[in-house]
């Protein structure tokens, strides 16, 4: 276990200030460090807030880690809009981004909008994500257009990975690192806010970054990012699954939750538990009461 229990969790809490968008400009011009997580729940978006990161998303990774489907794909709005109301309610101070799940963008502006509106309304994000550049970054326009922050997505793009031969690392040739140049400067151009870097090779996000006005969010893109973003499950060992390279393990908070439960069971099991300090009592007299009435009751 990996666990790091000499760094100091903030406490002021009511001392913290919301994340806005110039804030979040201001601390890329000050190179200030931006940290975003994932989170999919109130519990999540508690740690979250505790914490003190700057940027929350409610990712469509969660499709895989809360959810269980194999990949990114199948999850729909109505389960993503649920997962981040759920985290609203447990979050105050970071800036809420709403991932736009496959198949709820792509095919107009109209539908770009409208559901990206479903996400601030209904679940109280602040911001939206969308994956791509190309289509994406005109559909990236009209969200922005229609008075919705948008944080895009380039590099390796989970909801498009079968087309970009599974998940791997992008941009590892000339060519490929220009594509992924070009989705980010559209991207840009089309007014996001923020744009996130997936496993891209270090050195290429590293030139790129030269020519992003934007902060630029990175998860296994390397150091020179203004911030870094990574998976709850992956980052504090929830989850089990495949682990890319860039997921450090920060806990092994799957084992201990197996843990906790195992130790449960096992007390259940032997009669350890519950003890004489986990149940309530009653007066002798009112017990007596109870007593002979239920008999009579039942004799
Ligand atoms: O869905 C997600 O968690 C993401 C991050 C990896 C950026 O898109």
């Amino acid at each position: 276990m990996s666990a790091t229990p000499h760094v100091p969790v903030p406490q002021d809490l009511d001392q913290a200030v919301p994340m806005t968008l110039p804030r979040l400009a201001e601390k890329k011009r000050l190179g200030e460090p931006i940290v975003m997580v994932t989170a999919y729940d109130y519990p999540s978006a508690q740690v979250a807030e505790e914490a003190r990161v700057d940027l929350v998303l409610v990712g469509d990774s969660g499709a895989m880690t809360v959810l269980g489907y194999p990949s990114t794909v199948p999850v729909s709005v109505e389960e993503m809009l649920m997962l981040a109301s759920a985290v609203r309610r447990g979050l105050k101070t970071p800036l809420l981004v709403g991932d736009l799940p496959f198949g709820s963008y792509e095919a107009s502006d109209e539908l770009a909008v409208a559901t990206a509106q479903r996400f601030i309304k209904e679940a109280g994000c602040d911001a939206v994500k969308l994956e791509r550049g190309g289509t994406s970054a005109e559909r990236a326009r009209a969200i922005v257009a229609s008075g919705i922050p948008v944080m895009g997505h380039v590099g390796l793009t989970p909801q498009t990975a079968t087309a970009l031969g599974g998940y791997r690392a992008q941009g590892r040739t000339g060519e490929r690192a220009l594509a992924v140049a070009d989705d980010a400067l559209a991207l840009q151009q089309a007014g996001c806010f923020s744009i996130v870097f997936e496993a891209i090779p270090a050195s290429v996000a590293s030139l790129l970054i030269e020519r992003i006005e934007v902060p630029v969010i990175g998860i296994g893109a390397g150091p020179a990012t203004d911030g870094q973003v990574l998976v709850f499950h992956d980052l504090l060992g929830i989850y089990d699954g495949h682990a890319p390279r860039f997921a450090k393990r920060f806990a092994d908070v799957k084992a201990e939750m197996v843990a906790g439960v195992s130790q449960y069971a096992d007390e259940v099991r032997r009669g350890v538990f519950p003890g004489p300090e986990h149940t309530y009592s009653i007066a002798e007299e009112e017990l007596e009461a109870f007593r002979s009435e239920w008999h009579m009751r039942v004799s």
